[in-house]
């Protein structure tokens, strides 16, 4: 049966089809935002359930380690977990020191870690990490690398556009020859090399087209071109002036 858009919006979703993530941002002193500590960390999650109007969610995640309270933070994060509030939990932008900090703790290790991912930012070592501890990765700003992201006022993807030109082409080329949309041959990398992948997009079309990334395959030379593309360069957060990886005050 096909449905008209109102009855479509009247299909009912059972709470377990989906899968919900959210964040808590640390707070980061130079921003002028308060770190939080363990109870700020618990409020701020049920504080986000209320808005949500969710019993749950799937996964949380501390945004960034911009804290000296970050294991603290972490903590709490278990302390959700054991309270079933949160199902998952996990870290984003956190690089294989930052992670081996939890660890030494002898705090329950990340389930995930959101990070950066694209041809030029490969995260060689740090995937190696992750797959020996078995803390899951997630890309986030797959489609970085394309001439057309992030391109609207304000949203400073024209930052470190120069960088971009080289493997630009050599995207375009391959995904010519293999007759894919440009994006679903970085989506399709990233899957790949074992990644999550979760590009955003606020069109509807492009939500589907991202999705047809599991009929076709890169091949081995195709995957080594775009490998060779490493810069270990980061861009999501450029327009910031900040590499969120290399961001960590000394523990207290
Ligand atoms: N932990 C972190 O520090 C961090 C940082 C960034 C993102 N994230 C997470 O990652 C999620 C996804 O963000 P993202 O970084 O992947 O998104 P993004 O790079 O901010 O946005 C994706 C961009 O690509 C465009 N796009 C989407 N599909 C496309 C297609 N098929 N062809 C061409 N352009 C396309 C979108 O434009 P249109 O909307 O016009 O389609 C949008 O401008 C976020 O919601 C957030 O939760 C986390």
């Amino acid at each position: 049966m096909v449905l008209s858009p109102r009855k479509l919006s009247e299909v009912l979703i059972l709470r377990d089809e989906l899968f919900i993530t959210t964040k808590v941002f640390p707070g980061y002193t130079p921003w002028g935002s308060v770190e939080k500590n363990y109870d700020a960390t618990i409020a701020t999650l049920k504080r986000q359930l209320q808005q949500l109007q969710l019993d749950y969610v799937d996964l949380y995640l501390i945004h960034a380690p911009f804290s000296a309270l970050r294991l603290e933070q972490w903590s709490a994060c278990i302390e959700l977990k054991k309270s079933g509030l949160v199902k998952h939990i996990g870290v984003a932008n956190y690089n294989a020191i930052r992670l081996q900090e939890i660890l030494d703790a002898g705090l329950d290790s990340p389930e995930a870690n959101q990070i950066e991912f694209h041809p030029l930012c490969a995260q060689i070592d740090l995937t190696q990490f992750m797959n020996k501890h078995a803390i899951v990765p997630i890309a986030y700003s797959s489609l970085a690398p394309l001439s057309s992201w992030r391109v609207e006022e304000g949203q400073g993807g024209e930052t470190l556009a120069e960088t971009k030109a080289q493997a630009q082409i050599v995207i375009r080329d391959i995904a010519n020859n293999m007759g894919v949309p440009e994006a679903n041959l970085l989506l399709r990398w990233g899957v790949q090399h074992g990644y999550c992948v979760l590009t955003k997009s606020s069109k509807p079309e492009r939500i589907r087209e991202n999705l047809n990334i599991f009929d076709f395959e890169i091949s081995v030379d195709d995957m080594a071109q775009l490998d060779a593309l490493n810069q270990n360069q980061a861009l999501a957060w450029a327009a910031n002036g900040l590499n969120p990886m290399e961001v960590a005050p000394t523990l207290v």
